[in-house]
């Protein structure tokens, strides 16, 4: 190669460089040949340059152009001239100039890509994560980690601002369970013995308070081995926060102001403060789920009390066995077809639930299946309860407890989605407070923790904790943005004696306490002091904003659901001398 240097890139000139000598380094993104002349689109992460071979000038430099193939990587030399007339394109940060070109070097030939390199790609996602790194060069994909690169660049700084030190704690850990599966790395020093790596640093940053630095930031992977879906991964980023000598509204306050400065650096959006307050149990019963969407209405109201159920038996029957009826209005949903509303149906019956009763207020009257059984009386209350108007309709539903109003919430988003209720431009936060500290598992028969075991109780509820432990709060929040959870927290124990009471209460016998989580035990001692914090999900804050629907879209290199690495095959078998060397053996039946 020539010694060329690259001085522009391919979003940089304009009319302002004309006659400019440019050398410009890129992938050939589009080529056309125009009656001989030769338009090759040139593309780098800066946008594209149109660049032009005139036959005319250099036969011979026109024939090489031509013979150029897509993502080829070249260097053209040349100089910037002005569109000619009426050719310029003003979608473009380019489109007022072209390059005319006098030297061509092809640096690297590419093969026909899988896909074409372009917004809007209509490849499956298993080819687009196989061929990543082409997938990566698609305009959207730069913009998207361009977003990702502001979000840690505006965090950083913020926390510095505020005093916090960033500072990296172990992957290679001990096993301590936080409610995921932990992913194992076998030791070949010490044979037999495994690390694990983090599902999150929880127990560090809790260290790092005992040693002293009070306020501690990291961005950092975390790893859980669980069933993935669009918001979850098995390895994923958190922005991990701990502070010492705080209560809640310190740790709301500092990250209501995160939230406001990284929505304004990164997406010039204000985001309205103070963040609504949600109690746990008031957002099951209003939204149906501990992460509501809030950018719209349509909230479940309860109907159990009404006496107008006596007298429809099914419904009767629901009741008595202490289960509840609830309901949803749909405004200007009177004229739902009745196909629709048995799709509606449909989606209620997946969560478990008998079916969807619709009441539809129309200038005629009100109809209803159910009117015969409740009469004029029940449907009028119904009516009343939702504040229905002509032209509503009302959809009612009964079932047992939790999962009625969880599928009352999964039917409320579905529907919100179907009749556009979502706007995708607005950002609406809320903490949701109040939670239960634990909660009865029925499978393992005992109490497990709602957030994780070194989360503080309420203080006045700790007497509790021998008698009633199901009614104990926690002094935990969860942070909700659109429907996402996007981050959870708590005030932690530090008292020694109630951590230890917390095991009990887990069914976590003593020794095994001291074995798996003796050293936390052990640091308590030695002066703890109070503290609290929060960890985000990242890649959600990022997929959020970037307005995508799945953390893929904001991860590199992302594996599948099925926790798959398509590019490079992982995870993969390994040969006989590395599972000697760790001491392992698997036996055939379990090599899939
Ligand atoms: P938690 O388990 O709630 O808390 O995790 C914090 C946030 O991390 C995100 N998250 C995930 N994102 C992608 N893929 C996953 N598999 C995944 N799992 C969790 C969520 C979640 O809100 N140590 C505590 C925090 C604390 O108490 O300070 C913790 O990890 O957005």
């Amino acid at each position: 190669m020539k010694n060329y240097k690259k001085t522009h890139s391919c979003g940089a000139l304009g009319m302002k460089d004309e006659g400019r000598r440019v050398t410009l380094m890129g992938w050939v993104h589009r080529i056309r040949d125009l009656g001989g002349v030769i338009f090759v689109d040139l593309r780098d992460r800066e946008g594209i340059t149109q660049v032009v071979f005139n036959p005319e000038k250099d036969g011979e430099l026109s024939r090489r152009a031509k013979g150029l193939g897509g993502e080829d990587v070249i260097a053209v030399v040349g100089s910037v001239q002005p569109r000619p007339g009426g050719m310029a394109n003003p979608q473009m940060a380019t489109g007022e100039i072209e390059v005319i070109a006098d030297d061509l070097y092809v640096i690297s030939k590419a093969k026909t890509p899988p896909f074409v390199i372009e917004d809007g790609v209509k490849a499956t996602e298993e080819l687009r994560l196989k061929y990543r790194y082409l997938d990566l060069r698609r305009p959207e994909m730069q913009r998207i980690f361009r977003l990702r690169h502001r979000l840690y660049q505006s965090t950083r700084r913020f926390f510095d601002e505020k005093g916090f030190l960033e500072i990296e704690t172990p992957f290679l850990m001990k096993s301590t369970p936080e409610g995921a599966r932990d992913y194992l790395v076998p030791s070949r020093v010490h044979r037999g013995r495994f690390y694990a790596l983090p599902q999150s640093p929880q127990l560090y940053k809790q260290l790092l308070m005992v040693a002293g630095f009070e306020k501690y930031f990291q961005i950092v992977k975390c790893f859980r081995d669980e069933d993935l879906r669009a918001d979850r991964q098995p390895e994923f980023t958190q922005l991990d926060v701990e502070m010492s000598f705080v209560d809640e509204e310190d740790i709301f306050d500092l990250i209501e102001r995160y939230i406001e400065r990284v929505f304004r650096e990164v997406l010039n959006i204000e985001i309205e403060r103070p963040f609504r307050r949600l109690p746990y149990r008031e957002s099951l019963l209003t939204y149906g789920t501990d992460k509501p969407d809030l950018r719209f209405g349509m909230e479940i109201r309860a109907l159990t009390d009404l006496d107008c159920w006596k007298s429809f038996e099914i419904f009767r029957r629901i009741v008595a066995g202490g289960g509840e009826v609830c309901g949803l209005r749909v405004d200007g949903g009177a004229g739902a077809s009745r196909k629709q509303v048995e799709r509606w149906e449909e989606i209620v019956k997946e969560g478990g639930i008998g079916g969807l009763i619709p009441v539809r207020i129309t200038r005629e009257g009100v109809t209803s299946p159910i009117k015969k059984h409740i009469g004029d009386g029940g449907i009028t209350k119904i009516i009343e309860r939702f504040q229905g108007k002509i032209g509503d309709l009302i959809l009612v539903l009964a079932g047992e407890g939790e999962g009625l109003f969880s599928a009352a919430g999964g039917l409320r988003l579905r529907l919100a989605q179907h009749l556009n209720l979502i706007d995708p431009t607005k950002f609406i936060l809320a903490w949701i407070i109040d939670y239960p500290l634990l909660t009865y598992d029925n499978g393992a028969k005992k109490f497990v923790p709602v957030h994780h075991p070194f989360t503080a109780p309420v203080e006045e509820d700790i007497h509790k904790l021998g008698t009633s432990p199901g009614e104990v709060r926690a002094r935990a929040y969860d942070l909700v943005l659109n429907g996402q959870e996007i981050a959870g927290g708590s005030i932690r124990l530090h008292d020694r004696k109630i951590q230890e009471k917390i095991f009990r209460v887990l069914g976590i016998p003593q020794g095994e306490a001291k074995s798996k989580f003796g050293f936390l035990l052990d640091a308590l001692q030695y002066g703890a002091p109070p503290h609290g914090g929060i960890a985000f999900g990242f890649d959600r804050l990022a997929m959020i904003m970037a307005g995508k629907t799945s953390i893929r879209e904001v991860i590199a290199f992302p594996k599948t659901t099925a926790a798959l690495s398509l590019m490079d095959e992982a995870p993969d078998r390994v040969s006989p001398a590395q599972l000697k060397d760790l001491g392992l053996t698997i036996k055939k039946k379990n090599i899939t």
